[in-house]
């Protein structure tokens, strides 16, 4: 397949654009898809924390710096993954050149079927610069007014730049208000849904173990609604069990036991 490059962004900060990079790029991993993250979130860089790479001496900062080839900012991830950290200092961020993003994300696709860029959030020059560089745009939105306010203003932008928003993904969910939202988000951003992200406690706990949560606890709710995601994306097949079939199997075994048949 060919390479397809999404930026993961959004116009409020702290909406999931990092969680869903990571836990998206991990499960396209599973599934067998050659994918790279990389953290344009040069200012204020957290991949990196959220899978025990912040201790890199060679990151994002120091190839958009010219110091360093990406090849040595690239590290393995889980299943797989690949994974090009930023750097956490405020050295690091100041002499990072983002113009020089655009070439460095050519340079890495090759060999891939993915490449998922964390974006910053907001409408600054560095946040405009992943924007750019994708060829689809995924807005990462919370249930809020203002988280849609903002992410509008990124769409928006982005059209402005000749790039269509592929869709939302609505993060943090309510589970009992879905179609509620579902619908509403549509509406007023103007793009469908793609998936719903639930609010889930695992998604912390995980970050805590420094384990994408689709790792750590594949079965939990937020890890089922990232990997229907990646399947979603990839055009693959959602195979895997979640809780809900898990019980449904339980209930039609005790249905067999007690009434027989197959
Ligand atoms: N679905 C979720 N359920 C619970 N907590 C979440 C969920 N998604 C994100 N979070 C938490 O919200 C915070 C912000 O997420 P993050 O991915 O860093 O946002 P951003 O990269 O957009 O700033 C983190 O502490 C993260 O653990
Ligand atoms: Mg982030």
């Amino acid at each position: 397949m060919t390479v397809r490059v999404y930026t993961i962004a959004s116009g409020k900060g702290g909406t999931g654009k990092t969680t869903t990079t990571l836990n998206l790029g991990t499960a396209l991993a599973m599934l067998g898809k050659k994918t790279i993250i990389i953290d344009a979130d040069i200012g204020m860089a957290n991949l990196g924390l959220l899978v025990g790479l912040e201790k890199s001496k060679v990151t994002l900062h120091e190839v958009l710096s010219g110091e360093a080839e990406i090849k040595d900012a690239t590290y393995s991830g889980p299943a797989g993954l690949l994974v090009v950290p930023s750097g956490l200092t405020l050295k690091g961020f100041q002499k990072a050149n983002p113009d020089r993003l655009k070439k460095v994300v050519s340079s890495l696709t090759e060999g891939m079927d993915f490449v998922l860029i964390d974006a910053p959030a907001g409408i600054s020059k560095d946040g405009l610069i992943p924007l750019t560089v994708a060829d689809r745009i995924l807005l990462v939105v919370n249930p809020e007014l203002s988280s849609m306010a903002d992410a509008l203003k990124v769409k928006t932008l982005a059209e402005l730049l000749g790039k269509s928003v592929e869709g939302v993904i609505l993060n943090r969910a309510e589970l009992d208000k879905t179609e509620i939202s579902r619908n509403k988000v549509s509406e007023l951003l103007g793009v469908g849904v793609i998936e719903m992200i639930p609010e889930d406690v695992n998604v912390r706990r995980s970050a805590a173990f420094k384990t994408p949560v689709v790792v750590r606890t594949p079965k939990s709710p937020a890890s089922i609604a990232f990997k229907r995601l990646a399947a979603k994306i990839s055009g693959e097949k959602f195979t895997e069990s979640g809780d809900k079939d898990k019980k449904e199997g339980f209930v039609n075994r005790l249905t067999r036991t007690i009434f027989g048949g197959k």
